[in-house]
């Protein structure tokens, strides 16, 4: 499994509260945002992706804002190569928060939703945001996995956290 790392540009800007009071969709303040996550509900329009050994199971460990305002994740995952977009969809920071990431290579183009936990997992609520969120943008429920039944890989994610490599 390789590590790569993505940064993603992204200007902070002032939190806006739409619908469900705390959850934002606009202006996300991405330093609030920041912090160690855990994938919770992954869903795709090409499934064979996201099944087990598929090129783009992708496990987030930690999420941090740099002093240039760039987004450094840290990610477990299995890609090669290919152009990524990643937006964030919604967060309410201390909870959760969701990702439509867009990839584009010479074979084919697909889209990767993720849920993303401050624990290891999520409320019902909040998982059937997410489903409503997915079908809406044309990914059926069949192919939402739920990662709590899987592994994450938090073994490797622990022992590396025991040997202090991560900062939060
Ligand atoms: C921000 O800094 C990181 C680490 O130094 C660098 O990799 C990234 O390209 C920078 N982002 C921008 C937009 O300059
Ligand atoms: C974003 O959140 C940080 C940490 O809570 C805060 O210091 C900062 O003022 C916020 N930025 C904006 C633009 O609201
Ligand atoms: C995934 O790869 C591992 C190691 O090569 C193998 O043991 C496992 O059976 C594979 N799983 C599937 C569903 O192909």
């Amino acid at each position: 499994m390789k590590l790569l790392l993505l940064c993603l540009g992204l200007s902070l800007a002032c939190a806006h509260v739409e619908g469900k009071p705390n959850v934002v969709k606009h202006n996300i303040n991405m330093t609030k945002a920041a912090g160690v996550w855990y994938s919770v509900l992954f869903a795709s329009d090409d499934r064979e992706q996201i099944e087990e050994n598929g090129s783009l199971r992708v496990f987030v460990q930690t999420l941090q804002v740099l002093d240039n305002s760039s987004l450094y994740y840290q990610l477990h995952i299995m890609m090669d190569d290919g152009y990524n977009t990643v937006k964030v969809v919604e967060t309410n920071y201390d909870e959760y928060i969701m990702y439509h990431l867009h990839n584009v290579n010479d074979e084919r183009n697909f889209q990767l939703m993720e849920l993303y936990g401050r624990d290891k997992d999520l409320s019902q609520d909040i998982k059937d945001r997410f489903v409503r969120y997915c079908r809406q943008h044309g990914v059926p429920e069949e192919n939402i996995l739920d990662l709590t039944t899987v592994d994450r890989c938090l073994e490797t994610r622990d022992a590396k956290e025991t040997q202090g490599e991560e900062e939060t």
